[in-house]
């Protein structure tokens, strides 16, 4: 992997974990089928406590690949063959998740650390309430809480991602796409985690209603603190959200940098390829969305890998392909700092 020199914002892993919350160090995934896929080659990546860092890429790059692993629910033919990655506690404690049991691994996920799936509109449960749902994790990882003190819980999550609580006991058929989508997040915030993976959160959904659910999250990562690893192909919405972007090409990260700096200074071919690829209003490319020196001249091949996403390999996780929407022109998002 090679790291780009990068502004004072550009961490990398050899920095030192004073901040971190998680460290992925040299990390590689491989795919035991045949043929043999590796889909993700000695990644290392440090994420700040109350950070975003973006992670950005073509389809089939290994991003959900590398995600899943991060959290542990890679299930075969996905191996991790080498690397570690590293949970650095509010307490103080280091966790190496890699090594967890199944125990502690099932009080880790959710509580620490959550995520919301590729396609995770689609992944709550139709039989049962979003009410049942949401306290069911409650219930799980919190079994002192009340029943009252849940169902307090609940109401204050929807209250946060902008879902009226008062439809709580309906199921995820009555909600539309968006509010799913709200409802898979306000899941994910339940046990109030240090960490968020997302997913491609947004994809399916149109872009007002992307747009007005990035802006929770950014709000929620300043109430809140969580730091968030956020997953998507859409690098000019990235560079809006993301204090710090990693650009991963056939499963390496090849550019690591401070969004700001990927954006005027892009260090690698594929990222200014990337840059440049997304049209802008006026109909230069890649200028619609931070004003700048337009970095970003390189023209698209079109040499997009086209892959399937991993399987569902979660109770109620239905990873999706992607969509092809590219960042939304116009409204631009304000970054809030932790
Ligand atoms: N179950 C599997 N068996 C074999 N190869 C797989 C499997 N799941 C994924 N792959 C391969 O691993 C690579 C990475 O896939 P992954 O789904 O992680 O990419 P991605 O960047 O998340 O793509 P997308 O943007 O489409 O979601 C791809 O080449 C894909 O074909
Ligand atoms: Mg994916």
């Amino acid at each position: 992997m090679s790291l780009p020199a990068t502004g004072s914002r550009g961490a990398r892993p050899s920095d030192g974990p004073t901040d971190a919350v998680l460290t992925v160090d040299h990390l590689d995934v491989v795919y035991r089928a045949i043929p043999q896929v590796h889909a993700v080659k000695d990644v290392s990546l440090t994420l700040r406590r109350g950070e975003i860092l973006g992670l950005a890429g073509e389809s089939g790059c290994g991003k959900t690949t590398l995600a899943y692993a991060v959290n542990r629910l890679h299930e075969p033919p996905a191996e991790v063959t080498g690397g570690t990655v590293t949970f650095h506690d509010r307490d103080g404690t280091d966790i190496d998740l890699l090594a967890l049991g199944d125990e502690p691994l099932r009080r880790f996920r959710w509580d620490k650390l959550s995520m919301v799936f590729q396609g995770a509109m689609n992944a709550l449960n139709p039989v049962l309430s979003v009410r049942a749902q949401l306290d069911d994790v409650l219930r799980t990882h919190r079994p002192r809480m009340t029943r009252a003190d849940r169902h307090a819980r609940c109401t204050e999550v929807l209250e946060l991602v902008g879902v009226d609580p008062a439809r709580m006991n309906g199921f995820p058929h009555q909600f539309s796409g968006g509010m799913r989508q709200r409802v898979m997040i306000a899941m994910a915030l339940l046990l109030d985690p240090q960490v968020m993976i997302m997913d491609e959160p947004t994809t399916a959904l149109d872009v007002l209603v992307q747009r007005g659910i990035l802006h929770e999250i950014l709000r929620l990562r300043h109430e809140l603190g969580f730091a968030v690893i956020f997953i998507t192909h859409d690098l000019p919405l990235l560079l809006e959200l993301s204090d710090r972007i990693a650009v991963m090409l056939r499963g390496e990260v090849v550019e690591y940098a401070a969004a700001d700096e990927l954006y005027a200074r892009p260090s690698h071919p594929y990222t200014r390829q990337l840059l440049g690829s997304f049209p802008s209003l006026t109909g230069e490319r890649g200028g619609f969305l931070r004003t700048g020196d337009g970095a970003a001249t390189a023209e698209p091949t079109g040499s997009g890998e086209s892959a399937a996403s991993p399987g569902s390999t979660v109770a109620g996780a239905t990873p999706d392909a992607v969509g092809t929407e590219a960042g939304a022109p116009g409204a631009q998002l304000t970054k809030e700092q932790p």
